[in-house]
């Protein structure tokens, strides 16, 4: 038994130390695509309405007017990619979640998207998570959004809190730490919160080996948007 253990420990370890790249998630995955539309088809098995491409160019341009005026806290290159803006607006108008969680908000790219989505449902809100008290400040005030500033020490206690608070969690965004650790453990904090159809997307999904690892422990099928430089990873549970 002693020794089933220390295997299984020196296998997690292994794959703690595997490294992970875009290349290697382009050869392991079953069904990617570079197109926001076909991504958000093959996680929610819906249609991405035309009225939602108007909509998302009006929410576009919204966001970008106020990039232009602001003063950026964080490296841009954080922000959420083209396509997988696009992904984000879209897959929250296909499923229209009540409960929305972000790990992860840097300056607020994505946080912008997603509420200008759950303004469009005319329902739902959205808690978003960092451990820095400057993240959030492109996002504009809104009723549908709380932002939660966390204490980095203690981030997954207070990440675990926080899910129980909201269950059940419709979707979940992650893009926080990218490491192996810092993804499957904030996974692993929210898992008992997701609502039994929830909705899991992961940005950077290529830069460990957790996302693809985290979508077997739920046996979902997941899809993967590649974008310029990084890969959005989605699942949707019980299927
Ligand atoms: C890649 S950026 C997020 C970019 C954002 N989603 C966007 O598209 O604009 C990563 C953010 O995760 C935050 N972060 C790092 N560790 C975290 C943790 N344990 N919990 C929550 N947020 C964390 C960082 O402070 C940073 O703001």
């Amino acid at each position: 038994m002693a020794k089933v253990r220390a295997n299984r420990r020196a296998s997690r370890l292994l794959r703690l130390a595997e490294p992970a790249s875009l290349f290697g998630l382009y050869k392991q995955a079953e069904i990617w695509t570079p197109n926001a539309a076909t991504f958000v088809e093959t996680v929610t098995g819906r249609a991405v309405d035309p009225a939602w491409e108007v909509e998302y160019e009006h929410a576009e341009q919204t966001v970008n007017e106020r990039i232009t005026e602001f003063s950026h806290r964080f490296p841009t290159f954080y922000a959420v990619e083209d396509e997988s803006r696009r992904a984000l607006y879209f897959l929250t108008r296909a499923i229209r979640p009540e409960r929305l969680l972000e790990i992860g908000v840097a300056d607020g790219v994505s946080t912008c998207y997603l509420l200008a989505a759950l303004e469009a449902n005319g329902s739902g809100t959205l808690v978003s998570i960092d451990v820095d008290p400057g993240a959030g400040g492109l996002v504009v005030s809104d009723a549908r959004w709380q932002l939660r500033i966390i204490d980095g020490t203690r981030s997954r206690d207070e990440l675990r809190a926080i899910s129980r608070s909201l269950e059940p969690l419709d979707l979940v965004f992650h893009d926080a730490r990218h490491d192996y650790e810092g993804q499957y453990g904030d996974f692993l904090a929210f898992e008992p919160s997701l609502g039994p159809e929830a909705t899991v997307l992961c940005d950077d999904a290529e830069s460990s080996h957790a996302f693809t690892d985290f979508a077997g422990r739920q046996h979902a099928p997941y899809s993967i948007l590649f974008d310029h430089r990084k890969a959005l990873g989605g699942f949707q549970r019980g299927e």
